[in-house]
């Protein structure tokens, strides 16, 4: 049994154990969130993680599986991995060693690159396509969130689902009011999660309520960026939120251009080319420019740390211009479907050598579950004679959402030195997946039914910062 050398502190949460695993009485016993110097713990069993990208070398040159593996854990970080018998002898103190047994995998906590808490209670609003549907559902919602409880209340939520789901890391649009962020990076600090968010910003076509001011909102920025960003203790970052073009003036996204060279290791995030009839009404907002990505880019907001959701209907010189910038395209199938926005083209994007990163994009997205968003990316993929294999889904989801996050210096794989973010998936959490994986024989074949039939029921443990951790769904 794992022991800890001090008692836990700040939060406990309730874990909702489905399947009976011996390992889940270690987990509820320690299930708290731990002060920084517990001792030296390790955890067993089939290990993979990503070391290099799949749409670029041999997919078995890009991951490193163990069938039977160990991490070692100290004070939140990965400090040794390997074949499990090998990393014992180097550390022959290890008395705490939790074995999750040959029907698991251990892999990196999955990273969601582009959602929305304040969108929690709008997954599922029936019948409309992007502009509609921001208008009818999303805006009205969106209000809710001036009172700094409401929006307590949704982030406590959305991060247990995140964490349900084996989701540890996420890029995440608040509202324009800056106690949502507020909210939103109390609630992640309370778990010592690494998370990016920012305040949206937006000075036109959407209700008074929910519109600031270029001035406004340049000071809320900073206001917040002081507050949150990269704080000593923390693992949170800022991200500049434009909403998307038609909800700025120029003005607004100039104000946003000079944010982001005054604070140049935060990052941005917005929303680009997601559906025809906002490309269209683009192009009449903003007549000068030479098309969507212009619109940001004349205002320099298109940099290596640029997340744009969507791009499903940009140009084949804007994929261009995003590679040679080096950003980063969050990839949302959940939510191009649900929207009837269409199909992104994963291919011309990986052949172009773009960052890419998968996102729920909660609550146009209609999971939180990364393993459906990567089923559904393969579906996606396979409307437009694409492929997609398990591994490159799966690296999409860990190292591949990492990268596009420029996070992958410290999470998305098992390099030694990374943080301890990870999750174990039970291979038979449910009777119908039980019966699926006899019948398969490869990892490949192992994964790809785990990103059809995969859901949070799979996803048994999530370990942040080196605490196993799990919240009720
Ligand atoms: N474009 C602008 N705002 C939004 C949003 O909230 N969700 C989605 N899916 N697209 C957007
Ligand atoms: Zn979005």
């Amino acid at each position: 049994m794992c022991e800890y050398a001090q008692p836990a502190t700040q939060i406990r949460y309730t874990l909702h154990c489905r399947h009976h695993n011996p390992a889940s009485d270690f987990i509820t016993n320690t299930l708290m969130l731990m002060p920084d110097s517990y001792s030296l713990t390790a955890v067993r069993g089939p290990l993979l993680h990503f070391t290099d990208n799949p749409f670029v070398v041999d997919e078995q040159n890009a991951c490193e599986h163990v069938p039977d593996g160990m991490l070692v854990l100290n004070k939140g970080r990965i400090i040794d991995t390997g074949p499990a018998d090998d990393v014992r002898k180097r550390h022959p103190q290890l008395t705490a060693v939790e074995d999750f047994g040959r029907n698991s995998l251990i892999m990196p906590g999955f990273v969601d690159v582009h959602s929305h808490y304040s969108q929690t209670h709008i997954i599922g609003a029936y019948g409309e396509q992007l502009l509609d549907w921001l208008n009818r559902y999303t805006f009205p919602e969106e209000m809710k969130f001036a009172d700094h409880q409401y929006a307590s209340a949704v982030a406590d939520t959305f991060l247990n689902q995140l964490l349900s789901n084996g989701t540890t890391t996420a890029m995440v649009f608040a509202t324009s009011h800056p106690v949502s962020v507020d909210a939103f990076f109390e609630q992640a600090q309370q778990r010592n999660l690494r998370m990016i968010a920012g305040k949206v910003l937006m000075d036109r076509n959407a209700p008074s309520a929910l519109c600031d001011t270029p001035e406004s909102a340049y000071h809320d920025t900073k206001r917040l960026i002081n507050t949150w960003h990269r704080k000593p203790g923390t693992r949170l970052e800022y991200a500049i939120t434009p909403r998307f073009a038609p909800t700025s003036s120029d003005a607004q996204l100039e104000m946003a251009g000079r944010l982001k060279r005054e604070h140049p290791d935060v990052a941005v995030q917005s929303h680009l080319s997601e559906n025809r009839k906002e490309v269209q009404w683009v192009a009449e907002l903003f007549p000068d420019c030479e098309g969507y990505l212009d619109v940001y880019d004349q205002h320099r907001l298109v940099t290596d740390r640029s997340v744009f959701a969507h791009c499903i209907h940009t140009t084949d010189a804007e994929v261009e211009r995003l590679a040679a910038a080096r950003s980063a395209i969050a990839f949302c199938p959940t939510a191009n479907l649900f929207l009837g926005s269409g199909l992104f083209d994963l291919r011309r994007a990986t052949d172009a050598g773009i960052s890419i990163g998968l996102g729920t994009d909660i609550g146009a997205g209609t999971s939180f579950s990364m393993l459906q968003t990567m089923g559904e990316a393969y579906k996606v993929a396979q409307l437009q004679q694409q492929s997609l294999s398990a591994i490159q889904a799966f690296y999409l989801a860990t190292l591949g959402g990492a990268r596009a996050l420029k996070l992958d210096d410290r999470i998305g794989s098992f390099t030694i030195g990374k943080e301890a973010d990870f999750i174990v998936l039970n291979l038979q959490a449910t009777p119908l997946l039980d019966s699926r994986m006899q019948q398969t024989t490869t990892l490949e074949e192992r994964l790809f039914v785990l990103m059809t039939l995969g859901d949070d029921r799979t996803v048994q443990h999530t370990f942040v910062h080196g605490t196993p951790i799990r919240a009720v769904s």
